[in-house]
């Protein structure tokens, strides 16, 4: 079997990683770079501080800094076009997953024309874009080394993933001392996707070798740090391993594919307006004990990677203890049932159809150890509901 490995050119990790950008701009040739960012982003001075950074590059720094949450295909739009009008040579996206999705998908709506839709999977998109470097603020989507990107359709409220080599940046600068000042709802959502994204990666049909020992790394960083992380945010040997574990867990599940979670989590974000990190984890636990019978083994690594199972425990017991660990770190983390969230019972009757054939579109549920029917995630949905 032959697996074709995609990752960023280079990846620059560590506490202070950030003073490199000028540097890099440098060695990849760039010139005239396009700062891609938000709002959020730019009140806390950090456009600034990265535009002085592109400064010292000998670049202009122009901004297009109007990236939204759970980015859409009129955002992109607008960048594109942004980018046809002045002649760029890269992107600099910075932020957490959606200026960095967003910088992405406006890339290779610049190289390619026609809609985000024209690129949804299963579409292959002809055109490599414009060199990216990633710095991603959060730990996190792993955007930053993933060769994905999520854009929700702005006409039909759909979240359409985009895949290929043409998503994947040139550079990424994992600088843990972004996410010091990171809140603790935006700690927690994000920890649990990147957790998700390993535990994903590691049972998914499309596991490897490869990505095997990558998304083991991050399970374990991820499942020690996540609380600490949470409860003492200035932290740094915690905010430092969950960036670390969030980037591994991102190169895993860029080149093993995330499975069933991904796939259910993208419509309830799309429809309801849940962030990525928080629809995952309303899901997580018992999209877990659905799938665990069909790869017993590898979700009981799971849980002994994690810490929460003996290494000489059976796999059943693991796995046990498995879905125990996942349901508790749900609830210390005070995460709600889509009920709780405050989603109305008869909006999500009525859209259960279109969120399972929106999820099995999207390829991921292909790549669970348990492949569900259409009407499998219609009761999947219901259970979770609260
Ligand atoms: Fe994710």
């Amino acid at each position: 079997m032959i697996t074709r490995l995609g990752l960023p050119g280079q990846v620059l990790i560590g506490g202070g990683a950030l003073a490199e950008l000028p540097g890099l701009i440098g060695g990849l040739g760039i010139r005239r770079p396009l700062l891609v960012s938000d709002p959020v982003m730019r009140d806390m001075g950090l456009v600034d501080r990265v535009g002085a950074l592109m400064g010292d590059s000998g670049a202009p720094c122009v901004v297009f800094a109007d990236t939204v949450p759970e980015p859409t295909s009129d955002v992109v739009e607008r960048g594109a076009e942004m980018m046809r009008e002045e002649e760029f040579d890269g992107l600099v996206a910075l932020g957490g997953g959606s200026p960095i999705d967003t910088a992405k998908a406006m890339a290779i709506l610049a190289a390619n024309g026609g809609t985000m839709r024209d690129y949804k999977v299963p579409n292959e998109i002809p055109q490599i874009g414009l060199p990216i470097i990633a710095i991603p603020t959060t730990a996190g989507t792993g955007s930053e080394v993933t060769r994905f990107t999520v854009i929700t359709d702005t006409e039909t409220d759909e979240k359409m993933l985009v895949a290929g080599l043409a998503c994947c940046p040139t550079a990424a600068i994992v600088d843990f001392e972004l996410t010091l000042t990171m809140p603790l709802r935006l700690t927690a959502d994000t920890g649990i996707d990147s957790l998700t994204h390993a535990i994903e990666a590691y049972v998914s049909k499309r596991a490897n070798p490869y990505t095997d020992g990558l998304a083991r790394n991050a399970m374990g960083l991820i499942a020690k740090n996540i609380r600490t992380a949470c409860a003492d945010p200035a932290n740094r040997a915690a905010r430092e391993a969950m960036m670390l574990g969030a980037t591994t867990a991102g190169m895993a599940f860029s080149n093993a594919s995330v499975a069933l979670v991904h796939g259910m989590s993208r419509p309830i974000g799309a429809f309801f307006h849940v962030p990525h990190g928080l629809s995952n984890a309303m899901l997580l636990p018992e999209i877990t004990a659905f799938s665990a019978p069909a790869a017993l083994d590898r979700y009981a690594d799971c849980a002994r990677t994690m810490g929460v199972a003996e290494e000489g425990e059976g796999s059943q017991a693991a796995v046990a203890r498995l879905l125990d660990a996942l349901r508790a770190l749900n609830d210390d983390l005070k995460v709600p049932s889509p009920k709780a969230y405050g989603i109305a019972k008869d909006r999500y009757d009525e859209l259960l159809l279109t969120m399972a054939s929106q999820a099995i579109a999207s390829g991921s549920p292909a790549n669970n150890p348990r492949v569900p029917s259409s009407e499998e995630i219609i009761e999947l949905y219901r259970r979770v509901y609260g």
